[in-house]
């Protein structure tokens, strides 16, 4: 079977976790705090702000269409309502490359980091976030829209409560977490290095109010009016692009007798969101793994599952249900993300080559998918655990800066450059 014609074929990164040296931003401050919870800090990251020709000539000769990548709105408007024209240029740079080589840009607006000026007016629980994002959109989109096909206002608007999910429980009535004993992979992220960070960022540790980490009802209804607010702007300056958000969503396997908890759960971590999509051009789709769920709850994970480095359950499949579930809300659908961390690069292949046979079935089934972004396509920072996790397709020695291609990302480009698996 080929997949449709123009079906997208990249992969996809973040500002943040490419770029290196992203000073301006919360981030910095959190990961360079005295005691901070991160395993290190990002520093020159992969050099991506230098690099970006290289690393755009390398996916394309592999076999690529298409590159998902990140504007920093902290680059952009290092200070409130100061806009950096340099920064402009070089993403219009970015951008000018993707098309000379023949690779269509995906651009995501905000990608988790934010402006460290946003933190002392109160970040994501601010009710005037939303407006002071939708500025930076409309900038970014009034200069750059025409190079611009497909944008993203805002990475997983939905993960600081799908987060929460997978932290332990309290106790065993608390059934919208992961189950009581499970290893919590994400450390105390509320540790001394918040408390030097919130100083550092003009505020206090009750009212820092970072993107990831802002799980409360006030800071979804921030997230969700932002979008809104941003997808005006973009439709304003740049009206033919395509525009939507992407949600990280888990595929929720009922067990029996779990099917009302699992819909309770697909209600909180996504349907929520998908209430302010009305108006959008496509939904992108993040997946990395399943959940199975009983009627109390998520449940640990099956006896001797293999587990990515992240402590996931390897399961391509996952990607499937997720998009089976997602058609519901009646937009063609993206995966803007599907990965796998781990150092042997042959589970890689063999993740991608499993969760593209599920896309194919939805094809089949007539569902609605536009593209596929493999995460990532380096080696890269990743969050609070820093550069150990293994997700890229090209390994970067990070004190050298020289990729190295993997198998992975020759199987990838071949089966982009067939449009077939
Ligand atoms: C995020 C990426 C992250 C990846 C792997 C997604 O939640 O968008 O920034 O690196 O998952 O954990």
């Amino acid at each position: 079977m080929t997949f449709p014609a123009r079906f997208l074929w990249g992969t996809a990164t973040a500002a943040h976790q490419v770029e290196g040296n992203n000073v301006a931003s919360d981030f910095w401050v959190l990961e360079n705090a005295p005691g901070s919870s991160f395993a290190e800090p990002s520093g020159d990251a992969c050099d991506q702000y230098r690099l970006y020709r290289q690393d755009l000539a390398l996916l394309k000769e592999l076999g690529f269409t298409s590159y998902r990548f990140s504007i920093e709105w902290a680059r952009v408007e290092p200070e409130d309502g100061r806009f950096s024209y340099a920064a402009i240029a070089h993403y219009r740079d970015v951008l000018e490359a993707c098309h000379e080589l023949g690779l269509v840009p995906h651009v995501t607006l905000h990608h988790f980091t934010s402006p460290r000026w946003l933190m002392r007016l109160g970040g994501w629980e601010w009710e005037g976030t939303p407006e002071r994002f939708a500025a930076y959109c409309r900038l970014v989109m009034s200069e750059l829209g025409p190079l611009i096909p497909y944008v993203c206002t805002i990475n997983e608007a939905n993960i600081a409560p799908l987060i929460r999910s997978l932290r332990p429980a309290k106790d065993e009535t608390d059934t919208s977490h992961a189950p009581v004993g499970i290893d919590d992979t994400m450390g105390d992220l509320f540790g001394g290095g918040f408390k030097t960070a919130a100083a550092e960022l003009g505020t206090t540790p009750e009212e820092l109010h970072v993107f990831l980490f802002t799980d409360s009802e006030a800071g979804a209804a921030v997230v969700k009016q932002a979008h809104i607010a941003a997808r005006r702007a973009v439709r304003e300056a740049s009206p033919d692009t395509q525009v939507g958000f992407t949600l990280a969503i888990s595929d929720l396997q009922a067990l029996p007798g779990g099917e009302e908890t699992a819909d309770r759960l697909w209600a909180e971590q996504v349907g929520d969101f998908l209430t302010v999509t009305d108006g959008d051009d496509f939904l992108g789709v993040q997946n990395y793994t399943r959940a199975l769920v009983a009627a109390d709850g998520i449940q640990p994970q099956p006896e001797g599952a293999e587990l990515t480095q992240l402590g996931y359950e390897f399961c391509p499949e996952a990607l499937e249900g997720a998009l089976r579930r997602a058609a519901g809300a009646g937009l063609p659908l993206i995966v803007t993300e599907n990965g796998v961390s781990t150092t042997d690069d042959s589970r890689r292949t063999e993740f991608m080559r499993r969760a593209l046979e599920g896309v194919e079935r939805c094809l089949a089934d007539g569902i609605d998918v536009r593209g596929y972004y493999y995460w990532s396509a380096l080696d890269n920072f990743e969050w609070m655990l820093g550069y150990r996790p293994q997700f890229g397709l090209v390994a970067v020695d990070r004190a050298t800066q020289r990729r190295e291609v993997k198998d992975s990302a020759r199987y990838l480009g071949e089966i982009a450059r067939r449009n077939a698996l």
